[in-house]
């Protein structure tokens, strides 16, 4: 399984909900390797999504309590247990955590690729990740040049899990 997030130098990822920044690059980006794949999602995620439904061209996971959440072109997980027994199904390579903190947080010592697009600047953010320089089992396998975008500076770095 691999992640896929944008953060800020504070490690945050969104403010009331939403995310942080618009940065038309990073979506291209976001898009480019998410397409045709599977994402998974925690149900506030979701939320945030234009109509509240999955990304379109994806196989899209939902993790909720709600057992009876329903969203378009969204398959509902209710426990890590039943999400694990459902990626199963697919080559891990081709799985994207897309978020939110939750998800992030609790999974992301199962990804073997972190594509962090790490933006230069405390963005406010009410939502944090845990900072992926600061673990000992994941390093930066590449990283981009600066990219300067909408007054925001910004590097495509990739984390790998050592031995992977
Ligand atoms: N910068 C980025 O790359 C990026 C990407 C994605 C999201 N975000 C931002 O992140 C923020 C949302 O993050 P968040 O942490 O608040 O929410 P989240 O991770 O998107 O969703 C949390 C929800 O997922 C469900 N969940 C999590 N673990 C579960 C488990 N083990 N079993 C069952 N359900 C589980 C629960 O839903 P129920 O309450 O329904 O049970 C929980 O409330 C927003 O600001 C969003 O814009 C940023």
């Amino acid at each position: 399984m691999n992640l896929i997030a944008a953060a800020d130098s504070k490690w945050g990822i969104g403010r009331g909900g939403g995310l942080l920044a618009s940065i038309p690059t990073d979506m291209k980006y976001f898009r480019d390797h998410t397409m045709g794949r599977v994402v998974v999602m925690g149900r506030r995620t979701l939320e945030s999504m234009p109509g509240k439904k999955g990304l379109p061209g994806r196989t899209n996971y939902v993790l909720t309590s709600d057992r009876d959440l329903t969203a378009e072109r969204c398959v509902t997980v209710c426990s890590i247990d039943e999400l694990r027994e459902e990626l199963s199904k697919y080559d891990p390579d081709d799985v994207f955590l897309i978020g939110g903190a939750t998800l992030y947080n609790s999974l992301y010592r199962e990804c073997d690729r972190l594509y962090v697009t790490k933006i230069d600047a405390d963005l406010d953010a009410d939502t944090f990740i845990t900072d992926f320089d600061e673990d000992p089992d994941f390093e930066i396998e590449s990283e981009s040049d600066p990219v300067h975008e909408n007054g925001l500076t910004y590097r495509f770095t990739v984390y790998r899990k050592k031995g992977k």
